[in-house]
């Protein structure tokens, strides 16, 4: 299994701040996943075309089966990470958004801010995480769950 973790962040990829979110996923999923697979971290600048050519990148030439994003699912203005997604996912998974906003409601009402999302392109799942390191275990907790049985229906 190839799995990547993709910061979306204008900061972090100037190096101006150090990314927190993409080690925490990666430390999640050391601890939850017990055979083998392959990492691979990227962190990258928000706007539309960065996280387009990025994800069209990792599902059509390195055909990643687990694609996890962090970051630039909010209101601001450079936070395109889900009009990105609408441009590169075959099939919308809207359900894993609509849960992760319900349960992270519990932990903070800015919650509902996040328009994260999910889907498949080819053989890979993409899922997307807000960027607030706070957020990444109850989400990773609340969806992993289901992403096994996802990537053996479209692997
Ligand atoms: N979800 C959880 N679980 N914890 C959080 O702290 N932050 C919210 C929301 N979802 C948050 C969360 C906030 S403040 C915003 S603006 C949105 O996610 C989008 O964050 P992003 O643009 O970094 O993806």
């Amino acid at each position: 299994m190839q799995i990547a973790i993709v910061t979306v962040s204008d900061r972090a990829s100037r190096g101006e701040y150090d990314d927190l979110s993409g080690p925490l996923i990666e430390t999640w999923l050391a601890r939850a996943i017990t055979s083998p697979y392959k990492l691979t971290k990227r962190i990258i600048p928000d706007g539309f075309v960065s996280v387009r050519d990025e994800l069209i990148d990792l599902c059509d030439q390195h055909r990643f089966d687990l694609i996890l994003t962090t970051g630039g699912t909010g209101p601001a203005a450079r936070d395109e990470t889900p009009e990105a997604m609408r441009a590169v996912l075959i099939k919308e998974l809207p359900g894993f958004g609509e849960l992760l906003r319900r349960v992270s409601l519990d932990q903070t009402p800015t919650a509902i801010l996040s328009r994260q999302t999910a889907g498949t392109r080819g053989h890979s799942l993409i899922i997307n995480l807000p960027g607030n390191p706070a957020s990444i275990r109850v989400c990773l907790d609340t969806i992993f769950s289901a992403v096994p049985y996802c990537l053996d229906l479209i692997g």
